[in-house]
């Protein structure tokens, strides 16, 4: 079996493949309108802490437990203890909720590349402009399944090297338009200034236990964790590649780049709106709202703007395609059809579910579950729910039946592991009793039990 496994030609091959499946709309969209919303330098706060001690940890057991089983979750939990078996299917439901509602978002993302290309900027920076266009029937649905279909070519015809290549060149361009318009903002725009306090500057009386809530679902989407991809990637890896180090390069590049989205973000929310509440606590539409009005002010910025977007559209689209490609190697294992017929079959339930998402900002606009519109429950469901639950149980399977000395010793199978005390506290105490407290609070909170 294993040598049948390919594998990461070396340390810098295996860090930019994780690293360009953990970079995506979970940094650039996500990101900054949690941080917004959720209280600004006080999230970053939490977030920052949760990912040293708690991402850190479970990112080092997946890669550890894919490594040392060489395979993906399905098969890597089965083969170490038949009773925790099931969650490796469990966590490969997370990729099929994700990969729809996903592809929603590229849809928006295509939707404004072809606006700034069609010299729209103006009417695009216009308030209203994001609400309405996500109320249209028929337009978002349109960008939808272009995006959909276009991750499902790449994956059909196993293109993927070729768009990861793309994706590499992308990377440091997107990085630098990010830090211009960063600079750009924070030095004309008045007002700016106050959300880069804001951003920055932990204010306890902005905490609510939201905002861990909030920190460790979107650690949890944001680098790819607890749905059987980091297993997946650690399968690939070569004994002789540092887990630890590997793992921290990878979460210093996806918080990096998290932060600095949100540093081009937050700041112009304040400039525009003067720090009021409704515009910070807007939701997911911040970055669509907030972007071409900063555009619009610039000079040169609907060429800016189209540049823009269609980086955040490659990030966007790698991510894309190896949330796709796990559901399919998933769909390939248990249902034992050939890799084409996976693809259509992923294709149709992503178009089904990603349906529902659309119609839920426009026909079906009333129609709300747990107070939710489609697109926020498929969130919900996937981040607050099933990803904790996973990442809970994958913390008492490590901690308490194959135990953390076991990945120990995977781990140091290339040096020695400086976390390794930080690790075994983490996921034995620390983690399983804060996510269980999250769980419970996010899911009482949900259902109207408890006010949070
Ligand atoms: N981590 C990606 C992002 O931040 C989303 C993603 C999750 C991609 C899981 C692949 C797998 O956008």
């Amino acid at each position: 079996m294993s040598s049948e496994r390919s594998s990461f030609t070396g340390k810098v091959g295996f860090v930019l493949a994780a690293a360009g499946s953990a970079v995506g709309l979970g940094n650039i969209w996500r990101f900054p309108y949690l941080a917004a919303k959720y209280g600004g330098g006080i999230f970053l706060l939490a977030y920052v802490i949760l990912s040293v001690t708690f991402g850190f940890s479970l990112m080092v057991a997946e890669i550890a437990i894919g490594r040392k089983t060489q395979l993906s979750a399905i098969g890597a939990f089965r083969a170490l203890d038949r009773r925790f078996a099931f969650v490796g299917p469990l966590a490969s439901i997370v990729p099929i909720i994700i990969l729809p509602y996903y592809s929603v978002i590229g849809g928006w993302v295509m939707k404004y590349i072809s606006g700034f290309a069609l010299g729209q900027t103006q009417r695009m920076a216009d308030s209203g402009y994001f609400n309405a266009y996500i109320g249209k029937i028929g337009e978002p649905i349109l960008w939808f399944v272009l995006f959909i279909v276009i991750t499902t070519v790449v994956v059909f015809f196993g293109v993927e090297k070729g768009i990861e290549k793309v994706s590499k060149i992308m990377m440091p361009i997107l990085i630098l338009l990010i830090l211009g318009i960063v600079i750009y903002t924070v030095c004309t725009m008045e007002g700016a200034w106050k959300g880069v306090i804001y951003y920055i500057k932990p204010d306890l009386s902005h905490f609510s236990l939201m905002t861990v809530v909030a920190a460790m679902g979107q650690l949890f989407y944001s680098m790819s964790l607890a749905m059987g991809i980091m297993i997946t990637f650690g399968s690939y890896t070569k004994k002789e590649i540092s887990i630890e180090q590997s793992t921290h390069q990878i979460e210093i590049f996806d918080t990096g780049i998290a932060f600095l989205a949100g540093l081009m973000i937050i700041p112009a929310v304040f400039a525009f709106s003067g720090g009021d509440q409704s515009a910070l606590g807007q939701g997911p539409g911040l970055m669509f709202v907030t972007l071409p009005k900063i555009f619009h002010s610039m000079p040169g910025g609907t060429v800016i703007g189209i540049t823009f977007f269609v980086m955040v559209f490659f990030a966007a689209l790698t991510s894309a395609i190896s949330l796709m490609e796990t559901v399919v190697s998933i769909f390939m294992d248990r249902l034992h059809l050939g890799r084409r017929a996976c693809c259509l079959l992923v294709l149709g339930i992503s178009l089904l579910l990603g349906l529902l998402s659309t119609l839920g900002y426009s026909a079906w606009s009333e129609v709300k579950l747990l107070g939710m519109q489609f697109l926020d429950l498929f969130d919900f469901i996937s981040n607050s729910v099933l990803m904790p639950i996973i990442a809970l149980l994958t913390c008492i399977f490590v901690g308490y039946f194959l135990k953390p000395g076991t990945l120990i010793e995977e781990v140091e199978l290339s040096g020695t592991f400086r976390g390794k005390h930080l690790f075994s506290v983490m996921i034995r105490f620390v983690a399983p009793v804060f996510i269980l407290l999250i769980l419970l609070s996010s899911v009482l909170n949900a259902f109207n039990i408890i006010q949070i």
